[in-house]
């Protein structure tokens, strides 16, 4: 007898990690590959972006919906957090999933889980100062899921850049056998990074969020012109309080492929500008290239 709930779709949703098994280990008889998207729900069409890339690399995919309540601090919006799961399995089916799985606390965490998982290098600085147990829970999910799914290939969004770093990073770090692909950041037609956080913003918030892509683009022109980063960053950090922001996290420009500080304060090498910044209670994020205008 399984947990496998039937839907009207071809997708699967499947609560337990015995039935999520079950499953792939069928997949894999047939010889198939299997993708994975790992998320926490209230889906748009950023994650729909990624589910869409797994589906072009691999026979199968798989999509985690799990809210994960070791990467949030206590006076974080763990419980505010949207959770639509019904819609987020019309979603998924539509994009070409074929199993959502979305377990319960109790069976990722179970009563006496003692395990973590510490993490630096690409995790250190930028969202790991103001969010030092994100990266270590990021981490511990995302080492079960690929434990428990066993994916030839996973899929993260540009979008939380830091994260992506980790990620290949930890991957790296731990021999996982496990294809990490990075896909660009999907955004509104006014250029706001889509996020599931989004849906907090008031219309006048939206508005400011609305600046926050093209600040960001102005601040890359302008490292990418041979001015001194921390000019830019300062400046950048301004437009972002004039265009609304009430608190700005940090504005930092990186190198692209490991997020390390540029030593001589000029960009001579790939790199991304990265910012963090708050708009009433929420707390938004995004990222570019730094390219020239
Ligand atoms: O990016 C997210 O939504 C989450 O951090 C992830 C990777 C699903 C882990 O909970």
């Amino acid at each position: 007898m399984t947990n496998v709930v039937p839907s009207p779709s071809p997708l699967a949703v499947v609560r337990t990690v015995a039935d999520l098994r079950a499953t792939v280990r069928d997949w894999k008889r047939q010889g198939l590959s299997v993708g994975m998207v790992p998320t926490m729900g209230a889906l748009h069409e950023g994650h729909l972006t990624l589910v869409r890339e797994a589906a072009r690399r691999a026979d199968r995919v798989v999509a985690s919906n799990f809210v994960n309540p070791t990467q949030f601090a206590a006076h974080e919006d763990l419980d505010k957090y949207p959770r639509q799961q019904e819609q987020d399995a019309r979603l998924l089916a539509g994009a070409g999933c074929h199993l959502m799985f979305a377990p319960s606390a109790q069976e990722m965490y179970p009563a006496g889980f003692a395990t973590s998982i510490a993490v630096a290098g690409p995790a250190l600085g930028l969202e790991g100062d103001f969010r030092p147990q994100m990266f270590g829970g990021v981490a511990l999910v995302v080492t079960k899921l690929f434990n428990q799914v066993q994916p030839d290939i996973a899929v993260f969004g540009e979008k939380d850049y830091q994260q992506l770093m980790v990620i290949r990073r930890f991957v790296r770090d731990l021999d996982l056998p496990i294809q990490i692909v990075g896909a660009p950041t999907e955004r509104d037609a006014h250029g706001l990074a889509l996020s599931s956080r989004n849906a907090y913003l008031s219309e006048t918030e939206l508005a400011s969020a609305r600046r926050l892509n093209g600040i960001l683009a102005q601040g890359g022109a302008e490292a990418a012109s041979g001015r001194l980063l921390p000019d830019v960053e300062r400046e950048a950090y301004a437009a972002l309080l004039k265009a609304g922001f009430e608190r700005v996290d940090y504005v930092a420009i990186r190198r692209a492929e490991d997020l390390g500080v540029f030593r001589n304060d000029l960009v001579d090498a790939p790199a991304r500008i990265l910012a963090a910044a708050w708009l009433g209670t929420t707390r938004l994020i995004d990222n570019m290239a730094v390219r020239g205008k």
